[in-house]
């Protein structure tokens, strides 16, 4: 009998032929997550998991399916599971490293560059049908070509954010909880405190995981270190930033711009704040978010499952157990 596992939400085929050719699946078909209650019930008799970052996964969960072998996020980040639960009920935990590298770099340099040279605001421009002639002051941005940008958190993403730095002549500062050397060497990045990064940069990128040490890293007082024309950049996670401090920084011209994929709440309810603001880009989430990437995430994900049902250790796994 193949095993029974629960998944939240629909699969690229490709990922879904090569679950169900090893499992008994059940699949959660719907547009938006299963409620939490839901999600228990279903996987209570399960012996695997494939979920996504939109889904709770805590102790309860863990408690409440006694036959749960592995536990396989289709995404890299897992702020959303109790990896210390999860471990220490001996479950392994899996995610999709290194797929998603490309894919979520490429998109944080398009929202660097979106911000930088206003590019959403031109287009509601347009749209309104104001563009009436050429003018030497419209919609004047900032200068991205060798320009300094500050890369906080130099992981894989951090560090394919700083290769496309590179081809922009730009000068890299980072900080991270651990100095890269291998990145220094590579990339040519200089590692500084996190207030210097700050202070020293025009742009500022995020790229580290969401843990009680980084959330809300930048708030009110780090915000007021970056200079006036500094641009934030989030492709991490929401909460890393104080979303009331950027609102209030961005509305006071502490800084000129901000670039987020990801925010706190998610979804950003339509009518907040940091939306009435036209400095501030809003996506919803989509940084990996090209077919190909999310195809191989969700492979990755299969993978990692099917795994952890075979006893084996996972071909990704965060936690040691
Ligand atoms: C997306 O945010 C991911 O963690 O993969």
């Amino acid at each position: 009998m193949k095993p029974k596992v629960y998944v939240t939400r629909r699969l690229p085929k490709v990922a879904w032929d090569e679950l169900i050719e090893a499992c008994d699946a059940e699949l959660w078909d719907e547009e938006f997550p299963p409620p939490h209650e839901e999600l228990l019930a279903r996987v209570a008799d399960k012996e695997g998991l494939l979920c996504l970052l939109t889904d709770r996964i805590d102790a309860d969960l863990m408690d409440s399916a006694p036959n749960l072998k592995v536990i396989s996020q289709c995404a890299v980040g897992f702020d959303n599971i109790d990896v210390a639960a999860a471990t220490a009920r001996g479950v392994p935990v899996g995610h999709t490293p290194g797929v998603l590298t490309d894919a979520t770099a490429d998109f944080a340099w398009a929202l660097l560059m979106s911000a930088a040279r206003r590019v959403p605001e031109a287009v509601d421009y347009v749209r309104a049908g104001k563009w009436n002639t050429w003018g030497l002051t419209v919609l004047l941005g900032q200068r991205v070509y060798g320009m300094t940008l500050g890369v906080v958190g130099m992981g894989r993403i951090g560090q394919a954010v700083a290769e496309r730095a590179r081809g922009f002549n730009m000068r890299i500062l980072y900080y991270d909880a651990f100095r890269q050397p291998e990145a220094e060497e590579r990339l040519g990045v200089e590692y500084r405190s996190l207030e210097e990064v700050l202070a020293g940069s025009d742009f500022v990128t995020l790229h580290v995981n969401l843990t009680d040490e980084t959330r809300h890293m930048i708030n009110a007082r780090t915000l007021a270190m970056m200079k006036p024309t500094a641009i934030v950049i989030n492709t991490s996670r929401g909460p890393v930033i104080d979303m009331d401090a950027l609102y209030d920084a961005l509305k006071a011209g502490v800084i000129v711009y901000a670039a987020l994929d990801v925010t706190d709440p998610e979804p950003l309810p339509a009518d907040h704040k940091l939306l009435t603001l036209s400095n501030c880009i809003i996506n919803p989430h989509i940084a990996s978010g090209t077919i190909a990437t999310r195809t191989l995430m969700a492979q990755m994900a299969v993978r990692n499952l099917i795994a952890g049902l075979r006893g084996e250790a996972l071909p990704n796994q965060v936690n040691s157990l």
